[in-house]
Order: structure tokens, then sequence, then C-alpha cells
């Protein structure tokens, strides 16, 4: 009997935990404050109601649809080979061996590879590589991000986070991003510490460790950043950090910022790599796919402004520059929050609400394999998790090893040149980023919103979305924004031109694949 979730909320909570994450809190608001503030945020919220949206309840309908892991369902709803999938096998083997004939050994034998399991697994092969490869990936260097946090927490909270300046705080965070020095083994433990508590829910079950624990997790981070909002804005100087979040400055946007805000709402939705999918094939069929989607939505992207709205008036505040990524949340921030009266419990805290965003992404990502391996491979969980888990860690050991550089790991350097037959990012935690987010991530979105739309099609997928919500996918569009209640549509019989069902098939069909292929397009530099 498969595992169900237990309540909506804590379903929905299940999603959001995994939605909400680094994303929202270090890139979201720094991307913003780049990008013309407020304009972004209004392109944000643009996209992800165009792509996301569309995506979002594409996967979780399919996920409930098949009730099966990532890689089982294909072959529940359609056949397993399509024309499609025959041709992007062939078209693989064609371009792998015309690789290898050009003296690309590494690439050729990758697509080549990839060909021939399209061609023989099918639409399996989308899902081996969405619901293991891209979340093992993940996991691998996220789990390194998430041991620093804890180590930091707790650093701050016994006083040792004592820098006063960014540079201080710069000299202090290197040995911890690079895992040298004696600070190896603390970051270490850390990042093991990190992925084995992640991995201590998963092994409860569904219900028992991953709902029971975002239920408690999701709230706490909201909490966390209430106050550290009402911190931030209390600070005489507030609101210069506010002007440069939320004023719009539509003169800084670009074509990059379409492309930027695109890429940005696939990632911080979890989308494309099975995640939402086998988070949704423990729906119970009586459930509002609907309404989850829009609550999750809504979630992610509160989740992401709040962030916003705790770092920047702290930084600007305390007379500190805005800088990127990192840097930001692990220099700037904790040098402005030590000016302060008890500092130590704002950056405690501050790193409390990371860690958990962190945590709750983390979990999300060490399901899909899990599952994949209960259902396809017929383990037992609790074993399924262990060697998950066991894989992870060592992949995140490895990834924090190789932070700084590749010195300490010039066997591993050495092989990923050969496959890569060129050049390769200088670290293997740069290296796992740029693989997964800008390769892979993309084209599985691409490929799933074309399985969904165009394969299963768009008029099944509307008809497994309508179990469950009482009419509310017929409604128009037009009478909503009109303010005009729909009843022509509830039953399901009439469908207008404008109803939502209509919008959302021809979104999955046509916009989203297009638009993710865009951002794919631009994430590879085309
Ligand atoms: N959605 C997460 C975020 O915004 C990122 C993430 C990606 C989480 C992949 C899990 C898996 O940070």
């Amino acid at each position: 009997m498969r595992e169900k979730w237990g309540s909506r909320w804590g379903f929905i909570f299940a999603v959001a935990g995994s939605a909400v994450g680094l994303g929202n809190i270090w890139k979201f608001p720094y991307v913003c404050g780049m990008n013309g503030g407020g304009a972004f945020v209004l392109l944000y919220l643009l996209c992800v109601l165009l792509v996301g949206f569309p995506l979002l309840l594409a996967e979780l309908t399919l996920g409930r649809a098949a009730q099966s892991s990532s890689v089982g369902v294909f072959g529940k709803l359609t056949k397993v080979r399509t024309l499609f999938s025959d041709c992007v096998g062939a078209l693989l083997v064609i371009g792998g061996s015309s690789l290898l004939l050009f003296g690309k050994y590494g690439y050729g034998s990758c697509v080549l590879i990839a060909g021939i399991a399209f061609l023989a697994l099918g639409w399996r092969t989308l899902g081996y590589i969405s619901g293991v490869i891209i979340p093992i990936v993940i996991t691998g260097y996220y789990g390194v991000i998430g041991g620093w946090t804890l180590l930091y927490m707790g650093k701050s909270f016994m006083g040792q986070l004592n820098f006063s300046d960014p540079a201080g705080a710069g000299a202090a965070m290197k040995p911890i991003a690079e895992a040298s020095g004696n600070m190896m083994w603390p970051v270490l433990g850390c990042t093991v510490l990190f992925m084995a508590l992640c991995a201590a829910v998963c092994f409860s079950g569904v219900r028992k460790g991953i709902e029971r624990w975002s239920k408690v997790l999701m709230p706490l981070l909201f909490a966390l950043l209430v106050v550290l909002i009402l911190r931030g804005i209390s600070l005489p100087g507030a609101e210069k950090g506010l002007k440069f979040f939320l004023s719009p400055d539509f003169s800084k946007l670009s074509a990059n910022s379409v492309i930027a805000a695109m890429g940005h709402s696939f990632f911080s939705l979890s989308l494309g790599m099975g995640i939402v999918l086998t988070y949704g094939s423990y729906l119970d069929k009586k459930e509002n796919i609907v309404k989850s989607a829009v609550s999750v939505l809504a979630l992610d992207t509160m989740a992401a402004m709040m962030a916003g709205l705790a770092i920047f008036p702290a930084v600007f505040a305390m007379g500190f520059k805005e800088t990127s990524g990192p840097v930001l949340i692990y220099e700037i921030l904790p040098a402005a929050f030590n000016h302060l009266p008890a500092g130590w419990v704002w950056n405690g805290l501050f790193f409390m609400m990371i860690a958990v965003a962190a945590f709750t992404s983390e979990m999300s990502l060490l399901e899909p394999p899990t599952q994949v391996l209960v259902d396809e491979f017929k383990m037992k969980r609790r074993n399924a998790v262990t060697l998950v888990a066991v894989i992870c860690i060592a992949l995140g050991v490895v990834c924090s090893l190789s932070m700084s550089n590749w010195d300490r790991l010039p066997e591993i350097r050495d092989f990923l040149l050969t496959v890569w037959d060129g050049s390769i990012s200088p670290s293997l935690f740069l290296t796992l980023d740029n693989f997964s987010c800008n390769w892979l991530l993309p084209l599985c979105g691409f490929m799933l919103s074309i399985y969904i739309g165009w394969i299963w099609g768009a008029r099944k997928a509307l008809k497994e979305m309508r179990i469950g919500t009482k009419g509310g996918v017929n409604g128009n569009l037009w009478l909503i924004i009109a303010g005009i209640r729909d009843t022509a549509g509830s039953g399901g019989r009439k469908v207008s031109l404008f109803s939502l069902a209509v919008l959302w098939g021809f979104f999955v069909r046509f916009i989203t694949p297009a638009m993710v292929f865009a951002a794919f397009l631009n994430a590879v530099g085309l």
C-alpha cells in the first residue's frame, strides 16, 4: 500500500518546504536588487504564473494520476516508448556518434549512452535522469552549504561569530568554505550531520517523517523571517535597504532579466526533477490539486519577498553595501548584525532560518531516488533511504573538499577533464551546480512539459485535475478578473474559450516548453 499524506496542509508544507530554500533566501533578493528591484519582482511574478504554475500543476497531476515514482510514472499512463522518445534517442545516438568521430570521446560517449537509453528504455530514461541523477547531484553540493549554515548557527550561539567588518568575516569564512586547516573536520562533520539528519527524517517515512517535520519547520521558518524583518525595518536607515529592494527601476531590466526571472522561477519551485511529481504521488484523489498548487506558489513567493525584507534593511542600515552570492549571507550580514546589541542572537536566528530552509529542501531531494528504489527495485524504504544517503554524503564530503580548487582531488579532476574534453569549473562544487542547474534541469523540465502536454495529453491531465476540484478548473479567467462568480462552468460540461482549463492546456503545450527552452539556451550561453 502506498503511503499517503495525512492532511492537506501537511502536503502543502512539504512541497513548500522543498521549494523554499537557498534560492529564495540568498539568490532571489540579490538578483532582484541587481535587476531594478520592484521591476524584477513584477517580472518574476509573471514568470512564476506563466512557467512555474502550469508546470507545478502538471507535475502534481501526473504524480497523483500514476501513483508511482518518477521512473514508474512513464509507462503507467502511456506507452514507455513513443515516436517522440525514439526520435530523441535516435538524434542523441547520431549526435553522440558524430562527437566520437570528431575525437570528443567524453561528451560523445555520454550523449551516446543517453541516446541508447532513450531507445531502449523510452521515457523511463527521463525518469532516471530527473528523479535519480539530478537529485543526487544537487544533494551533494546543497548539503555542503547546509553544513556551513549549521556550523555558523552553532558558532553564533557560542559567541564565536564576532568579527565586525566584512573583511574579518571573509577571513573567518575562507577556511570554512575551503574545509581547510583546523576547520576541515568541523566543516566535514557538519556537512555529514546535516545530511544524516535529513536522511533520518526520510527514514521515518512520508507521513511520520517528511510531513511531520515540514509541519513544524515551515511555520518556524516563517516565524523567524517575521522576527528578522521586524528587527531589520525598525533600524534607523532601514529605508535605504527597502528602497534598494523594492523601488521599481524599469531601466535596469534587460532581456537577460527576463531569462533570469524564468530560470529562477523554475529552480525556486523545485521543478523538473521529480520532487513535486513524487510528492504528488502520495496525494489522495479527493485533494484539490489546483488549490494546493496555488498555496505552494504563494508560500514560495512570500518567502522570497520576506527574505529580501529581512536582509536588505539590516545591511543598508549598518552602512554596508550589497554584494553577490554566498558572500552576502556569510560575510556581510553577520558583520552587519554584529553591530546590533545582542548581535549573536540575530546571527544565530538568521542562520537557524537558513538551516531550516535548506533542511526541508535537502530532505525533498532524497525522496525521489528513494522512491525509485522502492517502486522499481522493490527495496525496503529504510534500506533505500540508507543507500541514497550514503551516496549523497560521500558526494557531499568530496564536494566540500574541492570547494576552493581541485588540489585535493586531482584524480577526479583528471577523470572529469577527459569526460568533458576541455575546461571544467574551478571546483567539483561548481561543476555539479553548473551541470545540474544549467543543463539537466531545464532539459528535463522541457521534456516533462512535452510529455504531459503532448504524450500523456493535456486533456487527460485535466480530467485527473478535475477529480477533487469541484469545478474550480473550469473557472473563467475574465469572469474571475471582473469579480463575477462563475456558475456556467461548474459541473465540467460547458467549457468556454477563456476557461482556466483551456488556458492551462495552451500553456503547458506551447508556452511553458518554449520558455523553458529559451531559459536553457541562455543558461548554457547560446
Ligand atoms: N527550490 C529550492 C530553492 O529555492 C532549491 C531546490 C532545488 C531545492 C532543488 C530542492 C531541489 O532553494
